[in-house]
């Protein structure tokens, strides 16, 4: 099975697609982390996605749909998708159609996750993540059990994203509106777009996804 989770920053795509990877043995494709390791290099490519990423903007659809078709083609055929954060624009949607024909799988469900824009903000600035293994928290929804201590790893070095800020966040839900949304009526028409609400606890955002992937 093939997914792509849409929603605009903050809207829980990344926490759902480590839950669904946990509960259905698929893999996250998450381009903001592929891009989050491309700009710790040292170069001009780096460097470039680094500006990009902390205006707020998005970087270019070739970039990341290269990165996308990479990924595909080293992943074993019977293990599903969970694109999060791809794709972003028209083009980038066109692009994952032949992406996903080249390997030789279809896309199953397109689960759009609604949000309050006003409340992202909120969860955004508040999100920090695991330094080692990358278990994601939030200063007032998901602390760590024991202060200061991932639950997962037991490490003790946390940190936050650069482009978590009030400035960049609003950006991005502009970038969000202007060029993502309009890529829905794309699946739409396919009849493969279900909505999930995703204001609802994580535990039942994560069961609403379940009993659209169970269908
Ligand atoms: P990316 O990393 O994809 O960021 P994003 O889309 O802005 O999404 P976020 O990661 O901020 O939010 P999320 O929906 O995953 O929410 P999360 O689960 O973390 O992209 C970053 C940048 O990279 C872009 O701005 C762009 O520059 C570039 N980029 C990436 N992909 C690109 C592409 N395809 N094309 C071009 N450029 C691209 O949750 C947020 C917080 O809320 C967490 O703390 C979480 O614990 C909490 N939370 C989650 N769900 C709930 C809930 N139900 N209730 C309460 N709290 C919750």
């Amino acid at each position: 099975m093939n997914i792509i989770l849409l929603g605009p920053p903050g809207a829980g795509k990344g926490t759902q697609a480590t839950n669904l990877e946990e509960r259905h043995g698929m893999l996250q494709l998450s381009t903001g982390d592929m891009l989050r390791e491309t700009r710790k290099a040292d170069t001009e490519l780096g460097r470039q996605v680094a500006d990009v990423m902390d205006s707020g903007g998005l970087v270019s659809d070739e970039i990341v749909s290269a990165m996308i078709d990479a990924k595909l083609g080293s992943m074993a055929a019977d293990v599903g998708a969970i694109f999060d954060g791809y794709p972003r624009t028209q083009p980038q949607a066109h692009s994952l159609d032949e992406i996903l024909e080249k390997h030789g799988r279809k896309l199953d469900h397109v689960i759009e996750l609604e949000v309050n824009e006003d409340a992202l903000v909120d969860r955004i600035t508040g999100r920090f993540t695991c330094g080692k293994c990358g278990e994601g928290y939030h200063d007032r929804y998901k602390m760590p059990v024991a202060d200061g201590v991932c639950d997962k790893c037991g490490s003790t070095e946390f940190k936050r994203r650069p482009d978590d800020n009030e400035e960049t966040v609003r950006n991005r839900m502009q970038e969000y509106r202007a060029k993502t949304a309009p890529i829905l009526p794309i699946y739409e028409e396919r009849g493969i777009v279900s909505r999930v609400d995703g204001m609802a606890s994580i535990d039942e955002v994560t069961a609403s996804l379940d009993a659209i992937l169970a269908q």
